[in-house]
């Protein structure tokens, strides 16, 4: 029998389980239409709102490189680096509502068997603001989106009622996910924030309020490093700075001990892993886990701004994978899916030495460690 490398997630059916991810790469329907020609099995869109967006002067977004040969780590290009970060203060979709519906609407027209997924935020804490929620759902839908992912986690957000301050707060996470699914006919998927004490408590406040899907990591607050020579942050307007997010390769083992909790807790729930990911070697680190799809955001913006390379790689990497152990009678993704989700337990749970080779903390015992 042949590999599949197509997945069933939330309902929908995907080519294959690698996403755009929410940012630059899905801005536009032209880069979403040339996303999927490259063959991406989903787009969730730049999210869209309906409040007005203004992003900072000049870059939004920079590359921290580190070089082998010394412990320097600097945005400043140079040759001989190797990619460590992304950083970003950009804000959501700068279009409004009225751009975007037309564009979607082209999107499913051209690839109705692609999976577009709308992302979408609005504030909380007024009835004003959960209709605001249900406007650009019920307009994104009739489009043709696919699905919803909730933005409850943009780490830079001056407004209290918005983003990751959403995804801080337990009880708003489930009235906004409620008020959306009120009206959604398409499934609802709640991208949460790594910046939380205990991630699975907003999972579980998702849940509550009807999400048929958590997606972990948004980008992680940071700030961008100091230059030793001018003294100044090395993005910067006018001297100053706020802090932003951290992607890439940084993020990849933090975004995976968030997901590890979120598989562990709630082992049938729908994941979409995040977080650091540029080949197949990376992505099975979320499959292992038990995410049903993941999702890809700093290494498509490193490669001609929607990642035709990085997909080739992910598919090519799936299917000799898949190949290499049709043995075990693996053909799909839900053959392997979770297997390494219960290999993460706690500290106490892990083996110690025999009481021959450990001596309490303190030096072995004079003449004993020869034997
Ligand atoms: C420049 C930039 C803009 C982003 N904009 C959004 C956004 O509008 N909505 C959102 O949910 N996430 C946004 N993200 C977060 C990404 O979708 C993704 O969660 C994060 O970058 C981690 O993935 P990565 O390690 O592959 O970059 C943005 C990220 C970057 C770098």
């Amino acid at each position: 029998m042949a590999t599949d490398l197509s997945v069933t997630f939330t309902g929908l059916k995907f080519v294959n389980p690698f996403l755009l991810s929410s940012a630059p790469p899905t801005e536009s329907d032209s880069n979403i239409m040339r996303a999927f020609d490259a063959g991406w099995g989903g787009v969730v869109t730049k999210t869209i709102g309906l409040h007005p967006v203004i992003n900072v002067k000049g870059p939004k977004t920079k590359f921290l490189r580190a070089t082998p040969d010394s412990s320097r780590l600097s945005m400043q290009k140079r040759p001989g680096t190797a990619l460590h970060s992304s950083w970003n203060w950009e804000l959501i979709s700068d279009k409004t509502l009225d751009w975007w519906v037309p564009k979607i609407e082209r999107v499913k027209q051209a690839h109705p068997n692609r999976i577009l997924i709308a992302s979408i935020m609005a504030g909380s804490g007024s009835d004003r603001e959960l209709a605001h929620w249900q406007e650009l759902a019920t307009a994104c839908q009739d489009a043709g989106a696919d699905a919803f992912e909730l933005n409850l986690s943009c780490p830079h957000m001056d407004r209290q009622d918005m983003g990751s301050n959403i995804g801080k707060d337990q009880g708003l996470i489930s009235v906004v996910t409620k008020a959306v699914k009120e009206v959604a006919r398409v499934p609802v998927w709640c991208k949460l924030t790594p910046s939380t004490t205990d991630i699975v408590a907003e999972a579980r406040a998702s849940l509550a309020g009807g999400a048929d899907a958590i997606v972990s990591s948004n980008t992680f607050p940071s700030l961008p490093l100091i230059d030793p020579d001018t003294l100044d942050f090395e993005m910067n307007v006018d001297g100053y700075v706020s802090s932003g997010g951290l992607g890439g390769p940084a993020i990849l083992p933090q975004s995976l001990a968030k997901m590890a909790q979120l598989t562990q807790a709630f082992p049938d729930g729908r994941f979409s892993g995040i977080g650091g990911i540029a080949d197949f070697g990376h992505a099975l680190n979320y499959f292992l886990l038990g995410c049903g799809t993941v999702q890809v955001c700093t290494a498509a913006m490193l490669d001609h701004a929607i990642g035709p390379n990085v997909i080739k790689g992910l598919i090519a990497g799936m299917t000799e994978f898949l190949e290499r152990h049709a043995d075990r009678g693996w053909r799909s993704l839900e053959d392997f899916r979770g297997l390494r989700r219960d290999r993460v337990v706690s500290h106490s749970q892990i083996k110690r030495p025999d009481t021959k080779e450990y001596f309490g903390g303190r030096d072995a015992p004079e003449g004993y460690a020869s034997v």
